[in-house]
């Protein structure tokens, strides 16, 4: 489906972004591991985490959905039952990376697969330090990409250093962890986003985390909770750059999770002069969680790499929106891993802002942009990538003339209503 974008006049009024996607992944795989209901609220509707709920209740959990609130019928830690049919995560790297280190944990086998852009994506990152662990997984070109197939075993603990910050990969060997024997330990080279580490604390799992170093003990038992999931910061990101960009804006966004794990793009802004503050913070269920307003900002470019990359890895298209209406240069460096997600990130959102005008360059680890662009609408590409036609909508609201962007039913991945939000009426 191809969706038009144009200006509009102005951007005001509160809004409340769905749930993070992390967050409602995580709170359905511990929920189904866990003994008992765990009641979850404020769960993102978006078609990833619907694939994680149809992966559990092929693994013979029940799960009822009814909008934003989930009940999870927890069965314990080897409560799932063979599959009878393939687990299908569609476009969900979430899914396949965790429940791989789940899966390989039990005693029955399990084959995965998902779509096109998952069957491309590195798998090596998962299966290489479950196998140290004892797992027993098939795979195309041995196991570097899905389909896979694993067949649950006895696993042992390791000591893992990963040569990437991925969140997915820590993830999946703490999941296995829980059925290793012995204490197993993943150190990263920067940290990466914590809310396995959080959640699984909170069901009960004994799990320590020292600066980017976290070992994780073997469990007989977890406990249901009730959650509730905050917004996503990584949805948020579109409206914090679409309002300190636009001429006419004022945006408060409400209830938007600040793990510091994830606020690099709070950080990338206020750096760049956005006129953006954080009004409100409490806490739920171990996240931080705040209130954020933005208002248009004259922002200017600047230069950022290193242990921040992980804070903001998904938001990277859109900061380099923000980068072209920013005076001066911005450069973004070490984020090659932007080109291992849904799409080559680094190409794509260089290649479609090019199209629409952007002086953007991309380099071997990063993007080069120069700011103070006017930007004309244009046809442009999603390549089927939610990130990357949200942050060509962003441009579109600033460019003159129609920007159109194709396949945009992706925004469903992350963000049902994504473009309604945007174009409707905040206020
Ligand atoms: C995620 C981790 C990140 C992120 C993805 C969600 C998670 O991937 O890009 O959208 O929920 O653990 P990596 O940790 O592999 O970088």
């Amino acid at each position: 489906m191809e969706k038009e974008v144009s200006k509009i006049p102005k951007l005001t009024g509160k809004i409340k972004v769905p749930g993070d996607k992390s967050i409602s992944h995580r709170a359905i795989m511990f929920g189904a591991l866990a003994w008992g209901k765990t009641n979850v609220k404020g769960f993102l509707q978006g078609e990833d985490c619907l694939s994680t709920i149809k992966c559990f209740r092929k693994l013979g959990i029940k799960i009822e959905q009814n909008n934003d609130e989930v009940q999870i019928w927890g069965k314990g830690l080897k409560g799932l039952t063979e599959p009878q049919d393939i687990l299908d995560v569609g476009n969900s790297g979430t899914t396949l990376r965790l429940i791989s280190g789940i899966l390989a944990g039990q005693n029955f086998l399990s084959i995965l697969t998902g779509d096109n852009s998952i069957r491309k994506r590195p798998m090596a990152r998962v299966t290489d330090p479950l196998r140290l662990m004892g797992a027993d997984i098939s795979g195309r070109e041995n196991g570097k990409l899905a389909p896979l197939v694993i067949k649950g075993q006895n696993l042992k603990a390791i000591n893992f250093t990963s040569p990437v910050a991925s969140a997915q990969v820590k993830s999946a060997i703490l999941l296995a962890g829980l059925y290793a024997e012995g204490i197993t330990e993943v150190n990263e080279p920067s940290k990466s986003r914590n809310h396995t580490e959080i959640m699984l604390k909170s069901f009960g799992a004994e799990i320590d985390e020292v600066d980017n170093k976290v070992r994780i003990k073997p469990m007989p038992n977890l406990q249901a909770q009730d959650i509730h999931v905050p917004g996503d910061i990584s949805s948020a990101a579109f409206f914090l750059v679409a309002g300190a960009i636009h001429p006419s804006a004022d945006l408060l966004l409400e209830g938007v999770g600040l793990n510091p794990t994830r606020t690099g793009i709070i950080d990338v802004l206020q750096q760049m002069g956005a006129n953006l503050e954080i009004t409100e913070t409490w806490t739920s269920a171990g996240e931080e969680v705040g209130n954020i307003r933005i208002k248009s900002s004259n922002l200017k470019g600047i230069k950022f790499g290193g242990d921040i990359i992980p804070r903001l890895i998904d938001e990277i298209p859109v900061i380099a929106v923000a980068a072209c209406f920013a005076s001066g240069i911005t450069e973004i460096r070490d984020a090659e891993e932007l080109k291992v997600k849904e799409s080559n990130r680094l190409s794509t959102i260089a290649t479609e802002l090019t199209k629409l005008g952007a002086k953007i360059e991309e380099l071997p680890d990063g993007l080069r942009i120069e700011g103070n662009s006017s930007l004309t609408g244009k046809l442009v590409e999603s390549y089927h990538d939610h990130r990357i036609a949200m942050s060509l909508a962003v441009a579109g609201i600033m460019a003159e003339g129609t920007t159109v962007i194709k396949d945009s039913e992706c925004v469903d991945i992350s963000f049902p209503g994504f473009f309604e939000m945007l174009v409707g009426k905040l206020d």
